[in-house]
């Protein structure tokens, strides 16, 4: 069985599917029941300050120290017993390293559908549950007689991580989920380039346009023509099939990400990343637009 094997078999769970189903909104409108508070926490939570998804960052301090903690623990076994403080520590570490990323990674999976979400889930059921060993493992490290359990429970819990971190992998490389979907091989127009007739713009409304293989949202508010990349960094969702707001902003019809028009920055997440920005000017009765300098060159 290959690994795709397995995460089409991951994907096809009704249990899973169901429990999506319960868990996704409950998450989601508990943000929405703390106001603006609660859209503060969730941004936060997903890394929109931060220019990248915060998840991973933290990701690292259980993997790390749990890694740490195996090793230690080996030395432990193999007669080295001046290694059991460290193993201990670095266990509590992990421990409190796994609280802060399953609260980022459940903000960041409320946001995603389908075979991620299956994933996602799974994803995380391996985590609550290796948390769970590795805290019963801290427990048994210290009550007397218990050492060698604790340490064996510990290296079930390290395997179960492994795992899960290998899903986690796979929602980042193979499904995209927290990758820049602005961050594309295809080059973005350097040079002016019509996309589209400038009488198809009316006032307060939002068209797509063509600038060669790029798709480009165009968005015209109190008389100024805007361009943003109309693929949503986040997931990839169409701009211009979502809503034009009044502070001259454009949300998502997706995971209803915000994206200043202006500049392109991210005002409310899930997405992370800003949206490449246009220049735009008339000529000969078309809207032509191109990049303005910036990273995605
Ligand atoms: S695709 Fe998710 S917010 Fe746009």
């Amino acid at each position: 069985m290959s690994a795709d094997d397995v995460m089409d078999a991951i994907a096809k769970q009704e249990w899973l599917e169901a429990a999506g189903d319960k868990i996704q909104p409950a998450i989601i409108n508990t943000f929405k029941a703390g106001g603006e508070a609660g859209q503060k926490i969730k941004n936060f939570l997903h890394g929109t300050w931060l220019g990248h998804p915060l998840h991973p960052i933290i990701t690292d301090v259980p993997v790390g120290s749990w890694t740490a903690a195996f090793v230690l623990d080996a030395m432990e076994l193999a007669g080295n017993k001046k290694y059991k403080a460290g193993a201990d520590a670095a266990i509590a570490i992990g421990l409190f390293g796994a609280a802060g990323a399953a609260v980022s990674g459940m903000t960041d999976w409320s946001g995603t559908t389908k075979k991620k979400r299956a994933i996602g889930l799974m994803h995380g059921l391996l985590n609550i549950s290796a948390t769970a060993i590795y805290a019963t493992s801290y427990y048994l490290r210290k009550k007397e007689g218990s050492r060698t359990t604790a340490i064996g429970l510990a290296m079930v819990g390290y395997g179960i991580t492994s795992a899960s971190a290998y899903l986690g992998g796979h929602l980042v490389y193979a499904e995209q989920v927290g990758v820049d979907h602005t961050a594309i091989s295809v080059e973005y127009p350097k040079e002016f380039v019509a996309v589209l007739p400038e009488a198809e713009l009316t006032e307060n409304s939002m068209k797509r346009g063509q600038a060669g293989e790029i798709s480009v949202l165009l968005a015209k508010k109190n008389g100024e023509i805007f361009a943003l990349a109309n693929t949503c960094s986040h997931l990839g969702g169409p701009l211009c099939d979502g809503d034009l707001l009044d502070d001259c902003s454009v949300r998502c019809p997706w995971h209803h990400s915000v994206f200043s028009l202006k500049d392109g920055s991210v005002i409310d997440g899930p997405a992370t990343e800003p949206q490449p920005k246009f220049e735009t000017r008339i000529n000969n009765g078309q809207i032509e637009v191109r990049l303005i300098k910036n990273d995605k060159q």
